[in-house]
Order: C-alpha cells, then structure tokens, then sequence
C-alpha cells in the first residue's frame, strides 16, 4: 500500500514563491518519486471564508488549476481536484465540528490573525486577551464569520476523509496539522476506535521553509504585498528585486546579518547554486559585498525558476478543454474515497438509515 500525500492551497490569487517553494515544488517531487498515492486539490471553499468576489473566485480556481499544471503536477499522476466537487467533504464538516472545541479554534494563530484583520484590529500581539471580546463584541457591524473560526475543521476533514498520511505544507501551516492530528485522535477514542491516522508534514528531511518577503521582514504572503508572483513578467519580477530593503552594509568583518540581509541569502539559497551563495556570503563576510550586483544575480536566478513555468500557465489557462479533463478524473477519484470514509464515519456515529 503506498502512503497517501494529500495537499491543497487556497483559491485566493495567483501562486508567489513562496506558494512554490513552501507547497507546490515540494507536490511535484512527491508525485515525481512515484511512490505515493499523490493527490493534490484546490481549496475554493476555505477561499469563502474570507470573502472573496463570486465572480472572481472561478477564476482564481482556474489560475491555481494552471499553475498546477503548469509546474510538473500531471493528472494521470495524481488526483488534482476541486475541493467544492467534492460534497463529501462538506457533510463530514459537519460531523467532525460536534467534536471540536470552540476555545481550541479561537486560540489558533491564523484565527486570530484573520479574525483582527476582519474587525480591523491593528495588532499582532497573540497574547491579546482583547480580541476573544472583540470577536464576541456588540458592534453588529464588526463580524467574525464562522467559516474562519471552523477553518481548521474543514482542513481536518479534507485530510481525513482522504486517510492521508504525509501533508507538504508551509511552516505557517504546522498548527493545522496539529489540530488535525488531535480531532484525529479524539474521534478515535470517543468512539473507541482505530480508525483515523494522525498525518505529518514532509520536506524530504529538511525544515518547513518559510520563503521571506522583500519589504526585509516576516513571509512572503499574497495578504502582505510583498510577493513574488510565478506569473510576474520579467522586467517586474526584476524591479521588484532591484526595490527590495536592504540595509547600509556590514561595518566590520564577519558582522551578523540585519533582516532584510538573511532574507536575501534565504531567497539566494532557494534559488541560486551553492557556489554563488558562498561568493556572496564570503563578499558579505569581508565586507566588500554590493547589494546591487547580489540582487541582480538573485533576480536572473529567480526568473530561471519563474520563466518556463510562466510560458507554461500561459499555454494552459486558455486550454479549457484540457483544465476540465484534469479536474473530472480528479473529482472522480477523490470522490470515491471520501465517499467510503463518510459512509464509515457515519456508521461510527451511529447515523443509519431506513432505506
Ligand atoms: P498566502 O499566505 O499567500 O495566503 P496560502 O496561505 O494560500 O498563501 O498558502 C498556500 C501554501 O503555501 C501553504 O502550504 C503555505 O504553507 C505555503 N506558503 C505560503 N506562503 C509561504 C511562505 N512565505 N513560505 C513558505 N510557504 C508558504
Ligand atoms: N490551509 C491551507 C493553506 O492556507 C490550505 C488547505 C486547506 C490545506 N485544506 C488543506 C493544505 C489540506 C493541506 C491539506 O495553505
């Protein structure tokens, strides 16, 4: 039996490299190894809790569908599917909330993070004790939907009712799974059985990676405009590098490195060879680096990785024939799995039927 590799991003715009490095290079190489049963999917009912246009919604489905594609994911090697064609999920939603603690979902990071941004609240202090009052409050205009407080709920089901064991997601994704993995163990001793697993993250023996931004601080994220996108054309993609926040240069030999600094060299590793990486660090180390010549490198680099892939989602977003193909054998897949694990999870709970 292979082990099953289940993974999804959120309809909510185009892919930047950190969607790439963090998510969708590491789906590529699993289903390249050929030794899992790869399925990948498109989570276009997670992109509703934040509210997104209905008429641009389809067609961010599209562009990630594309770029899917367009970096390596091959439909006759994995299941890529839409997570809305997949209604079973959205009836296990429903069944795995009743063992869900609303405490456990208003102290997650992103709740909270995502909660402030929806009542307006400019602060990034986790131990804010205020924001559970704000989030009950009594300004009716101020709402936190539901939908994001049970966020987590819904990635716990697209993962168990899949019976995935290995999940390729970012860092900022790590304590979903750990959410995952306690209602997995919670339904199972509830109802005194063995029958969810708990699932891990992978990076092929590596850390997480967490791909920086260019505005010299925190993640490159699409909510932060600070991104690189793998549609970007060339002449942006480089402005946007030539623009990134560096600092005045190190003073003396060996000097730690300022923010904006490592986040260069943590983009100049992901891309570049190790030969460059060691020319500018030792450049940096004997203080004689320029910034301006490490960026142009970075930036050639990055367009080696963004180019081809860029021709390719080009080609492809217009081929609709072939994006609803890919979609159809997916959902038919990933449908007859989740079928079987609702069904069992209902005979679990006791729900029967008459006829
Ligand atoms: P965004 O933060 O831009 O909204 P998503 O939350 O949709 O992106 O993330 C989709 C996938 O990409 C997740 O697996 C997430 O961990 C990964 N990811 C997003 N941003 C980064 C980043 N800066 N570094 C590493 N992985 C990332
Ligand atoms: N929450 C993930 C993100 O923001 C997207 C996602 C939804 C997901 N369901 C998932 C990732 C299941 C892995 C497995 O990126």
């Amino acid at each position: 039996m292979k082990e099953i590799v289940l993974s999804g991003i959120r309809a909510t715009g185009q892919l930047h490299l950190g969607n790439y490095y963090g998510a969708l290079s590491k789906f590529v190489r699993m289903q390249e190894e050929g030794v899992y049963d790869s399925n990948f999917f498109i989570a276009d009912l997670h992109a509703l809790t934040t509210h997104p246009d209905p008429k641009i919604l389809h067609n961010n489905v599209k562009s990630i569908l594309s770029e899917y594609l367009a970096a390596g994911l091959d439909p006759e090697k994995s299941t890529i599917f839409v997570q809305s064609d997949v209604p079973e999920i959205s009836e296990m939603f429903l069944l795995l909330n009743m063992h869900v603690g609303i405490g456990e979902l208003m102290r997650t990071a992103s709740f909270k993070d995502k909660a402030r941004k929806q009542l307006g609240i400019k602060t990034d202090n986790d131990n804010d004790d205020n924001i559970e009052k704000e989030i009950i409050g009594t300004d009716s205009n101020k709402r936190v939907n539901a939908g994001l407080l049970t966020y987590p709920t819904l990635m716990a089901v697209d993962i168990l009712i899949q019976h995935a064991d290995l999940v390729p997601v970012g860092k900022d994704q790590e304590q979903h799974l750990e959410l995952t993995r306690r209602f997995a163990r919670r339904f199972n001793s509830v109802y005194g059985v063995e029958y969810f697993k708990e699932p891990a993250n992978f990076n092929f023996g590596g850390n997480a990676v967490k791909v920086p931004g260019l505005d010299g601080s925190g993640k490159m994220g699409k909510s932060e405009g600070n991104c690189i996108y793998l549609l970007d054309e060339e002449k942006v993609l480089r402005k946007k590098v030539m623009r990134a926040v560096t600092d005045e240069g190190p003073k003396a030999p060996n000097s730690p490195m300022s923010e904006p600094i490592k986040n260069l060299f943590t983009l100049l590793e992901l891309v570049s060879t190790q030969d460059k990486v060691k020319f500018f660090t030792d450049a940096y180390n004997d203080c004689s680096i320029r910034y301006g010549d490490l960026k142009k490198e970075l930036a050639e680099d990055i367009i080696k990785v963004t180019a081809p892939i860029r021709e390719r989602i080009i080609d492809i977003q217009n081929n609709d024939e072939y994006l609803a193909k890919a979609v159809k054998m997916g959902a038919e897949k990933a449908r007859a799995r989740a079928s079987k694990t609702l069904e069992e999870v209902r005979e679990i709970m006791g729900i029967k039927r008459f006829f």
